[in-house]
């Protein structure tokens, strides 16, 4: 289960981690891009936990659409767009909910990257956010299935999008401007597929520190 706190704090938790990895992020979109996506996304996050923090005690649903929204006029590029629709569609199935169980999180996250697959029509292997968000979701599916605690599913859904981030190294890119470069997008990490494993990270993070407070509360 997580609530609408734990989201609004997985948001915040999630600027901070996209901030201080801003450079590393926009080194690696300078290497087969246009070096703008750190830059990008930290604005785009550092946005939406400022709108976030000024409307407090919202629905899943308009706190993920403030975030959908926020980002999608915040940020310039590819990523803005499809990290709104990412947001967008998760808002559309967490509705008027104030929390999650673990079934409708895995529900939301999987409306949203399906909606980064509407907007930008990656395929798996076209070296994107994509080659990320679908294997770190398939362990997050895998690991529900299993029986294991959230916290054990979120800490796995984040060490596989890590994997995967690093996988996308000897790829060829087929989708934005990165497939402009060919065969010399061979060899760099793919920059979105790096963001999303610190969005996975930061909402493990965020979970298992809930659930370290959770406990200490007297019964
Ligand atoms: N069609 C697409 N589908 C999924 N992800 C994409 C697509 N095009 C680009 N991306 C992701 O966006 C990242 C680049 O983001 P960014 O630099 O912010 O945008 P831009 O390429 O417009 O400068 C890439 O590393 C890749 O992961
Ligand atoms: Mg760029």
């Amino acid at each position: 289960m997580i609530s609408a706190a734990t989201v609004a704090a997985w948001l915040h938790h999630a600027a901070t981690l996209l901030d201080e990895h801003k450079a590393c992020l926009t080194d690696l979109d300078a290497a087969i891009g246009d070096a703008d996506h750190g830059v990008n996304i930290a604005r785009g996050f550092n946005a939406v936990a400022q709108k976030i923090a000024a409307q407090p005690d919202q629905s899943l649903g308009l706190l993920f659409k403030t975030a959908g929204m926020t980002l999608m006029s915040a940020v310039g590029g590819a990523s803005g767009m499809l990290y709104g629709n990412f947001f967008l569609k998760a808002a559309a199935v967490a509705g008027d909910r104030n929390r999650l169980d673990d079934a409708d999180l895995l529900a939301v996250l999987e409306a949203g990257r399906d909606g980064i697959v509407q907007r930008g029509r990656a395929e798996l292997g076209d070296k994107t956010m994509i080659d990320a968000w679908t294997p770190a979701l398939a362990t997050l599916r895998e690991a529900l299935a299993a029986e294991q605690p959230l916290t054990t599913a979120l800490t796995r859904c984040a060490a596989t999008a890590q994997q995967a981030m690093a996988a996308t190294i000897p790829l060829q890119a087929r989708k934005g401007r990165a497939s402009y470069l060919g065969e010399r997008s061979v060899g760099h990490q793919d920059p979105g597929a790096t963001s999303t494993y610190l969005l996975l990270r930061s909402l493990s993070e965020t979970v298992t520190n809930a659930a370290l407070l959770t406990q200490e509360q007297p019964t």
